[in-house]
């Protein structure tokens, strides 16, 4: 059993400190809506459904990259970090999405990809030209070893060598991912400038913050040593899959360097001379991830919060897990500020990767709402959707092409919204979409939920008005926090409002005692009294309020 306790914050936020607890709603830009008939979505189509993202209730909008890219990556390949893609709109379609976000009280995250450009960057084209233009520097080059291999160890996440050979140059170049991302060289002071620079860009265009991605990826070793190997029982695939041989390595020297600790301080000046702006890592380690996660947001001078891994991971959920995991933050990270999902653009979505029932899923996002941290749900999960099974012939994500059939990628996720239950690809779109729409998907559109109040869509609305109306849910502690079988329970409190949160996260009916007091419930599912106690069907939950001193 752990029991444990977390400080709590005052539960009047200043509003510079919205993110603190904000429920932040991830949109992939080419699956959500399309307007202009090419069966890609775009940023139009965004602006379009903006009041279907308010009457959910969240806080904020993150957008994955809608930069210019030739989009081997889906747009984690930039080539214009200043430009947006004619696929997905312009820069005026932008303001005026940010314009309308705002005016609808939302905020407006955008997804700053600053390891890797694209290899049609113009920075790169020129780089790998010569050995000695003015940007020859500013990628990662490396001269080949006598015997012409690649001068380290080092993996792509993507699978394979790191490192790609430049004939015109005579040299490899560092790549984390695909080939064509080619990863920037963070020891180059104008690089690093270069980058500020663009964050000032878009927040003078009056975004709220970024979502960082692979932040932990910026800096690599400037003596590029190789690293170690990883033994077998301390792999797990919590980043990258089981079979993908980048699990074999600690990674020590290709990424997490101290050295980023100066540029996360640097980019935090840039966000902090305009106020009120937010920056969320995205930390994929998938031994260090919560160790990094502290180090990158202790104090006030660096990240906000960092982007969780912990459970976006295939372990089953699980209330000794949930518990362990709230544990080890509390131990490693206690002065951070986490983020924590269920599922994005690049896991299997959680329904099936838990393989969750209707209920499950209902519990287990009344658990996500009343965490101590923000949230981030990903477009689609709301509806209850489950990952798409997609055939070889229709991936497109070449993270699966190259690993399939024992690693599909990330194309069952990425299938296109579905809004219209009787329209063709769910109103997607009026032509095929570059993802097929699943039947099945298709039955769960918004229109099939919308006046339900059973439906997911129902449920989700409702528990993130609950975390509206309940501060404490955002920035109270976390206390108490205790797993007995499948019961997860915890109470988070403030000096005079405090709330008990408890989850049956197993199959089988089980009775809970109240804790002493005066409590009562205030939201839940499957659960009815028994005596003085609760019993709680399979997969359900109870939040009850007990004011303190009133
Ligand atoms: C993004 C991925 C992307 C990768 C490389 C990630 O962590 O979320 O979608 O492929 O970074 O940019």
């Amino acid at each position: 059993m752990l029991d444990q306790t977390t400080e709590s914050l005052p539960l009047v936020q200043n509003r510079n400190d919205w993110w603190k607890g904000a429920v932040i709603y991830q949109i992939y830009p080419r699956s959500f809506q399309d307007t202009d008939g090419d069966g890609i979505g775009d940023l139009n189509g965004i602006l379009n459904r903006l009041p279907y993202v308010r009457s959910l209730g969240v806080d904020a909008i993150w957008i994955s990259p809608f930069f210019r890219s030739p989009m081997h990556d889906f747009g984690y390949d930039v080539s214009d970090y200043r430009d947006v893609d004619p696929l997905f709109g312009s820069l005026e379609i932008f303001d005026e999405l940010v314009r309308r976000a705002h005016s609808l009280g939302l905020k407006v995250l955008i997804d700053l990809v600053f390891s890797h450009t694209s290899d049609c960057h113009p920075w790169f084209v020129q780089s790998r030209s010569s050995r000695n233009n003015p940007k020859a520097d500013w990628y990662v080059w490396a001269d080949p070893n006598p015997d012409g291999t690649p001068p380290n160890n080092w993996l792509s996440v993507f699978g394979g060598t790191a490192w790609e050979w430049e004939t015109g140059r005579g040299q490899y170049f560092l790549h984390n991912f695909l080939a064509t991302q080619p990863d920037l060289n963070f020891h180059n002071a104008e690089v690093r400038e270069e980058l500020l620079d663009v964050m000032r860009f878009w927040l003078r265009r009056g975004v709220d913050g970024f979502r960082l991605d692979t932040v932990n990826f910026y800096f690599c070793d400037a003596e590029l040593r190789s690293n170690p190997a990883l033994p077998d029982n301390e792999r797990s695939d919590d980043i990258a899959p089981k079979v993908n041989p980048y699990n074999f390595q600690r990674h020590i020297y290709d990424k997490n360097r101290p050295e980023n600790l100066g540029f996360l301080r640097a980019m935090r000046g840039v966000l902090d001379g305009f106020g009120g702006r937010l920056a969320m890592g995205e930390v994929g380690d998938a031994q260090r991830g919560l160790e990094i996660m502290s180090e990158y947001t202790s104090g006030d001078g660096l990240l906000h919060s960092c982007y969780a891994f912990d459970l976006l991971s295939g372990d089953r959920i699980s209330a000794e897990r949930v518990a362990a995991i709230m544990h080890r933050f509390n131990v490693m990270a206690a002065d951070s500020w986490a983020t924590w999902a269920f599922s994005n653009h690049d896991v299997v979505r959680h329904a099936t990767r838990w393989g969750l029932s209707e209920a499950a899923q209902k519990t287990v996002l009344t658990l996500l709402i009343c965490l101590r941290g923000s949230v981030c749900l990903f477009q689609g999960e709301e509806l209850g959707l489950t990952e798409a099974q997609l055939n070889r012939e229709e991936l497109r994500d070449p993270y699966g092409i190259r690993f399939w059939p024992r690693f599909r990628g990330r194309d069952g996720c990425r299938t296109p919204m579905v809004w219209d239950a009787s329209a063709e690809n769910g109103g997607f779109s009026d032509v095929k979409p570059w993802l097929p729409v699943p039947e099945g998907h298709r039955r769960s559109a918004v229109t099939a939920q919308d006046s339900n109040s059973d439906s997911i869509l129902a449920h989700y609305r409702k528990a993130i008005q609950l975390r509206r109306d309940w501060p404490v849910l955002k920035t109270g502690g976390l206390l108490e926090l205790r797993a007995e079988g499948p019961i997860l329970s915890f109470h988070r409190g403030a000096a005079d409002s405090r709330l008990y949160c408890a989850f049956n996260l197993g199959d089988e009916e089980k009775e809970v005692s109240m804790p002493d007091g005066n409590w009562s419930v205030l939201f839940g599912t499957g659960n009815r009294p028994s005596g003085g106690a609760l019993r709680l069907e399979g997969w359900s939950c109870v939040i009850a309020g007990e004011e303190i001193g009133g």
